[in-house]
């Protein structure tokens, strides 16, 4: 055997336990998610159930169902260690937080085990390809996105977000979850699926529905400008 033939096969041993470590981990994941009661608050198992606004009252945290198509697989090993508040109000209601980031932490190894975990968890029906993350927006498609976001409607009135990338502040409301760092946080693919069918993944919603028989309607290509100005977000 010949040297070369000795490295392929060692490279292939290693890539076979490097795919073994990582599904190792989600499966420590899965029960650290488990004995922490994370469950107590997050529904790993969707479509969702909930019904009638009495159910939602009683949700204590997002859906996370469809962590593994929503998040990018950096970003959750990241917040799991230091959780930071994503809106300035209490879940199911609209009163202030009070103290800032309650969110249970986790240390680093099994934040990211539970990360691991929890990207193994996919919208299965969620289509994907269509919007490109890392795509730069030219100038006039990042005008004409923004537009839609402060203009049309005014999206930020709910959402902080950074209007330009070295603005020194955010801006925006706190009700809706904040869009600052959505470009390392979010898919375009799920927030394009999300801004096309918001019911399917927070039944009962907070934010307005912008697609369908309604006034504030935007037609498909708008919504796709959103997700991809959306994801550009710093
Ligand atoms: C008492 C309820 C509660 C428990 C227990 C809880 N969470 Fe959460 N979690 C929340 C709420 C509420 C939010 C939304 C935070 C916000 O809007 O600021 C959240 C948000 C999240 C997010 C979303 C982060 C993002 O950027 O969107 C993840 C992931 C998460 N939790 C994972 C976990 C894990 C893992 C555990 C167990 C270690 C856990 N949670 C335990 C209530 C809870
Ligand atoms: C009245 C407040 C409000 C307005 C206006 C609003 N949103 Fe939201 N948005 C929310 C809330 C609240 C959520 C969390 C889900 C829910 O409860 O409906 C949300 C969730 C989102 C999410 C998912 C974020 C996440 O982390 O889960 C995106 C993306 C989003 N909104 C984009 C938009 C865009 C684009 C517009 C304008 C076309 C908009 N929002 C207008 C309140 C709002």
């Amino acid at each position: 055997m010949n040297y070369r033939r000795m490295f392929m096969i060692g490279l292939s041993i290693m890539a076979l336990l490097s795919i073994n470590w990582t599904v190792a981990e989600a499966q420590d994941g899965k029960g650290i998610f488990k004995s922490k009661g994370c469950g107590d608050c997050h529904a790993v198992e969707g479509p969702s159930k909930l019904k009638n606004i009495e159910d939602r009252v009683k949700q204590k945290g997002p859906d996370l169902w469809f962590a593994g198509s929503k998040f990018k697989p950096r970003y959750l090993k990241t917040w799991l260690e230091k959780p930071s508040d994503l809106t300035g109000v209490k879940y199911s209601e609209l009163l202030p937080v009070k103290g800032k980031n309650s969110h249970p932490a986790l240390s680093g190894k099994e934040a990211s085990d539970v990360s691991n975990y929890l990207m193994t968890l996919k919208d299965k029906d969620m289509a994907t390809g269509i919007i490109d993350d890392k795509k730069k927006m030219k100038r006039s498609a990042l005008f004409k996105a923004g537009t839609l976001f402060q203009k049309t409607q005014v999206c930020f009135g709910c959402h902080l977000f950074k209007p330009k990338k070295r603005a020194k502040r955010a801006i925006g409301g706190f009700s809706g979850p904040s869009l600052v760092g959505a470009k390392k946080r979010l898919t375009g693919d799920w927030v394009y699926s999300y801004l096309k069918d918001q019911k399917r993944y927070v039944p009962l919603g907070r934010m307005p529905i912008y697609q369908g028989p309604t006034f504030q309607a935007y037609p498909d290509k708008d919504l796709k400008a959103l997700a991809q100005y959306i994801v550009n977000l710093y």
